[in-house]
């Protein structure tokens, strides 16, 4: 089925009954937003990931509702086909109150869609969002929010009880009415099992090739951050590399007109 003019949480849904497979990448600015759109991506995530590759921080967590609304705007302004989605950062849902909150603010800045990381354990802030009326997608697996905690970017899955938890995560944000879920770092056998045990779409990042789809930071498809690219990531464009080049040229035509 072709895609509609404008792609809602319920096309993304109904995705995976039709077999249609879900590119996602996420985007930070106006004009990644329209080339990406008119390339024919459908979902596109303000995400949390701008902290390192738009900001130069270490890591997601310090960043802050201001950072995702600024981003958020600006590719709200490309108008695009794809639905848009915004992060909720680190701290913003911490209550289900808060998340409500928060969520309303990206969505008068543009985002059509909320995205946080948890299952149960959040499950208070997924209702209180959904009851609202805005358009939920789930995180599951590795949750760079808590890389601090947990010592770096791991693997999940790997025991039984984690296992367990994943699934029966998943299951817990399909009920609350979520319309996707990315699964981050999820040993691909896992992914595989809970993209066969729930009806909304797995949109999987590092976690094999049996999701329903795919999500990528969009520099690590470019290549427009060279200095660090996940061993995942099977596209080797370098754009990074196409920007010195052109940068070279013209200092050197700069220096001898
Ligand atoms: O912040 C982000 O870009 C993300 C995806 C990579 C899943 O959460």
């Amino acid at each position: 089925m072709n895609a509609p003019t404008k792609i809602t949480p319920q096309w993304i849904r109904d995705a995976k009954k039709r077999g249609e497979r879900l590119p996602t990448l996420t985007a930070y600015d106006y004009p990644t937003a329209k080339l990406l759109d008119e390339s024919g991506i459908p979902l596109l995530l303000v995400g949390d990931s701008l902290g390192m590759v738009m900001l130069g921080y270490p890591d997601t967590t310090e960043v802050t509702m201001e950072d995702i609304l600024h981003h958020t705007r600006a590719v709200a302004r490309a108008k695009t086909n794809a639905l848009v989605v915004s992060d909720l950062p680190i701290h913003s849902y911490d209550t289900p109150e808060l998340a409500v909150a928060n969520a309303k603010r990206l969505v008068a800045a543009g985002a059509e869609a909320v995205k946080l990381e948890g299952g149960a354990q959040r499950i208070a802030q997924v209702n209180a969002i959904i009851a609202a009326g805005i358009p939920m997608f789930g995180h599951l697996g590795m949750l760079p929010q808590a890389v601090r905690e947990e010592g770096g970017y791991k693997i999940k899955g790997r025991v039984a009880e984690e296992r367990e938890r994943l699934l029966s995560d998943a299951k817990a944000l399909e009920k609350a009415g979520a319309f996707a879920i990315v699964l981050e770092l999820v040993l691909p056998e896992v992914a595989a099992e809970i993209s066969r045990s729930i009806s909304i779409p797995t949109i999987g990042i590092g976690s094999g090739p049996d999701c329903d789809g795919e999500i990528m930071v969009v520099h690590d498809l470019l290549g427009t951050f060279p200095w660090f690219r996940p061993k995942f990531v099977k596209e080797k464009n370098e754009l990074g590399e196409a920007i010195r080049t052109a940068a070279r040229a013209y200092a050197s035509r700069v220096k001898q007109s």
